[in-house]
């Protein structure tokens, strides 16, 4: 392996951009030339990169985002766009490339695998929803933001004696705001693997306040059913009855612009010279993830298509801990 590229594709997260420095700084002590592809696949269809020396991705550890840019492509999802971009690799005789992504990223990654290139993928997702790996990079940075939010909109919401909803993101996975409502100190969590009724929600907001809470927190996942936009139309709509509104903060993109903590930027770049490592000494097709405290190849067979499930303990233990 001579020649390859890496490319950072789908939402970004905050650790991407050590990522990058660590394939390219990796790469080099390996003798490899390196190519950074600009906005994901988009990138790769359009045949947009440029060779990263050591020095290009110096200063960049500390920054959130990408330094290369990223996208949704959809362009990549036909074979016509995979076959454009193998060829724009062939033409440039890059023999291997190096994915940092979610799910969506890592599948299409698979697809170009399958087409015959050697490809390894890097698990970054603020959402953690990828199988292959107990974390994934942003994760740690997005929770942060989320409970420095959290934090604040309790001393307002303990001030006024009010109740208060935050919506975090994770598309379809319950998984930040599950963590974010144990670590915040929620009264409740609402996430699509466990839907709970507004009316629930109304009882356990005025039990708490029964048991003397001075506030009511609820942690809502964008992705739940009764996502934030929802929860504040139910409690205005029956605030008569209730006795009192819903406060809701939606955090969205905020999430992912945060600058990496020590753990993204540690996680990102092992993960990353991993990745490296194994396409330099012939091993391709695998998802280079954060298994059981090691930095861990899964074939992608293995891990693409599936969702990894939610820990519902955890979900008990957050009802608990709300006493
Ligand atoms: P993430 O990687 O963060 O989950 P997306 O799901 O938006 O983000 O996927 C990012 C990109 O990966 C898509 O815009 C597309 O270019 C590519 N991709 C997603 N799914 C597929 C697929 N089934 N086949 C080929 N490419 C895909
Ligand atoms: O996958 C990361 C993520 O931030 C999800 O949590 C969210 O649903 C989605 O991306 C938002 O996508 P976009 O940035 O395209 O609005």
């Amino acid at each position: 392996m001579k020649r390859i590229a890496v490319l950072t594709s789908g939402g970004d997260a905050p650790g991407m951009n050590a990522a990058i420095r660590a394939v390219v700084r990796t790469g080099l002590d390996y003798g490899c030339t390196i190519f950074g592809v600009h906005d994901g696949y988009r990138g790769l269809i359009d045949d947009d990169m440029q060779e990263l020396g050591a020095r290009d991705v110096g200063g960049i550890i500390q920054q959130g985002g990408t330094m290369l840019g990223s996208a949704r492509c959809p362009q990549f999802k036909t074979e016509e766009g995979r076959r454009q971009a193998l060829d724009n690799l062939g033409k440039r005789g890059i023999d291997g490339l190096i994915v940092i992504g979610g799910n969506g990223s890592q599948t299409g990654a698979y697809e170009l695998n399958k087409l015959g290139l050697p490809v390894v993928g890097v698990a970054s997702t603020i959402d953690n929803d990828l199988a292959g790996s107990d974390i994934t990079i942003g994760v740690d940075t997005a929770l942060n933001i989320a409970l420095e939010a959290i934090d604040r909109l309790k001393v307002t919401a303990s001030s006024h004696r009010r109740a208060f909803a935050v919506e975090v993101m994770g598309r379809d996975s319950g998984y930040l705001a599950l963590m974010a409502g144990i670590a915040g100190g929620a009264e409740a969590v609402v996430i699509p693997e466990a839907e709970i009724a507004p009316e629930r929600l109304e009882t356990i907001l005025n039990e708490a306040y029964e048991r003397g809470k001075k506030h009511g927190l609820i942690v809502v996942a964008e992705g739940a059913k009764n996502n934030g936009e929802k929860l504040k139309e139910y409690f205005h709509a029956h605030k008569d009855r209730i006795g009192f509104e819903l406060r809701v903060t939606i955090l969205g993109h905020v999430q992912r612009g945060g600058t990496p903590g020590a753990f993204d930027r540690l996680l990102a770049t092992r993960l990353a010279a991993k990745a490296t490592r194994t396409l330099c000494e012939g091993q391709s097709g695998v998802l280079i993830g954060w298994l059981k405290g090691v930095a861990t190849p899964t074939p992608y067979p293995e891990i693409v298509g599936k969702h990894k499930p939610l820990d519902m303990d955890l979900f008990q233990l957050a009802d608990v801990l709300a006493q």
